[in-house]
């Protein structure tokens, strides 16, 4: 029997899709979702369900207990686009549900560990081009520094306290099931909702915003992938890598199958997020180290999205 598997923020744009994801791999009776709200009805019907706040140490232990759970993935975090928007609240939720997951792992209630960081670690000061596994790291977000310190903290626990604690650095997640919900690289989600249904989209960045990026089912691939090596990882957050792209060019690959398509650029608050991050990333150690590869390019993934988009619309309208 597999060992039982608690997703915390199962709801939100990655947590749903890696949900169905380890319900598929380990059977969905040993994968329980947990979030504040309830989620898309393809998560709730598809396994067990828990109402768990990531910041109340009592409800996690609780699910724990009843479920014998020996691995969890937290997947609540605010986003950096919102974080900006409430410093506080988002140091608060990023932080203190971290220490509350990992002092599970200290305490030997739980056996392992999944916490996504990002390439919002990285800033101003960081080569921007094919960005290294370990380099300059001076973020300038309240996010980034929010997932700058959380991998600090992971590598003190898994060191000090031998806790098993495994994290990539996600690229912008681009997907079709559920939005994305505050963050910087969502406008690359967006754009494909509004090309189908208005033809026309207002992009939040500048056209030549380049950044690092990445279809969902290779995110979900390269965390199930990560949780099941058997090497105890050196490194305690992957960068990994898959497509870059601008806002000018994922419009032109949009073009080719919506010609009608415009694009326009009103820049916001989150230009400045997007200028302090990477425009691309070198991922070789995680090649390396657990075999990540990448499977989608912008083509393929341009074709997923407005294919399952348009089935899905025109499911609503029915
Ligand atoms: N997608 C995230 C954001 O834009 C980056 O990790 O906030």
């Amino acid at each position: 029997m597999s060992d039982k598997i608690l997703i915390i923020g199962a709801c939100g744009q990655i947590g749903s899709e890696l949900t169905l994801g380890l319900r598929e791999t380990y059977g969905s009776a040993n994968v329980i979702a947990s979030d504040i709200r309830e989620g898309m009805p393809e998560l709730m019907d598809s396994g067990p369900f828990e109402f768990i706040d990531a910041t109340n140490k009592n409800q996690i232990e609780d699910a724990i207990r009843k479920h014998n759970i020996k691995i969890v993935y937290l997947m609540a975090a605010m986003l950096s686009g919102a974080a900006e928007i409430n410093p506080e609240k988002a140091w608060n939720l990023n932080m203190t549900s971290l220490f509350h997951v990992l002092n599970l792992g200290k305490d030997n209630i739980v056996e392992k560990i999944f916490w996504p960081s990002s390439i919002a670690v990285f800033g101003n000061s960081t080569p921007k081009t094919n960005t290294e596994q370990q380099t300059i790291t001076e973020p300038s977000t309240v996010y980034g520094i929010s997932k700058l310190s959380g991998e600090r903290w992971c590598d003190y626990y898994k060191t000090n306290f031998n806790v098993d604690i495994r994290s990539v650095r996600y690229p912008g997640i681009i997907s079709w099931k559920t939005m994305p919900g505050g963050g910087t690289t969502d406008y690359a989600v967006e754009i494909y909702h509004k090309a189908i249904l208005e033809q026309e989209y207002e992009c939040f960045l500048s056209g030549n915003s380049r950044l690092p990026m990445m279809f969902m089912d290779d995110a979900i691939k390269a965390t199930i992938d990560l949780m099941q090596t058997d090497n105890r990882n050196h490194y305690i957050a992957y960068n990994i890598g898959a497509i870059d792209f601008t806002p000018s060019e994922i419009a032109s690959v949009i073009k080719k199958h919506i010609p009608t398509f415009k694009i326009s650029y009103a820049p916001d608050f989150r230009q400045k997020i997007a200028d302090s991050w990477p425009h691309s990333i070198d991922d070789s150690q995680a090649r390396k180290d657990w075999g990540w590869r990448h499977t989608y390019d912008i083509e393929k993934m341009t074709l997923k999205m407005l294919s399952k988009l348009k089935e899905k619309y025109s499911q609503t309208k029915l």
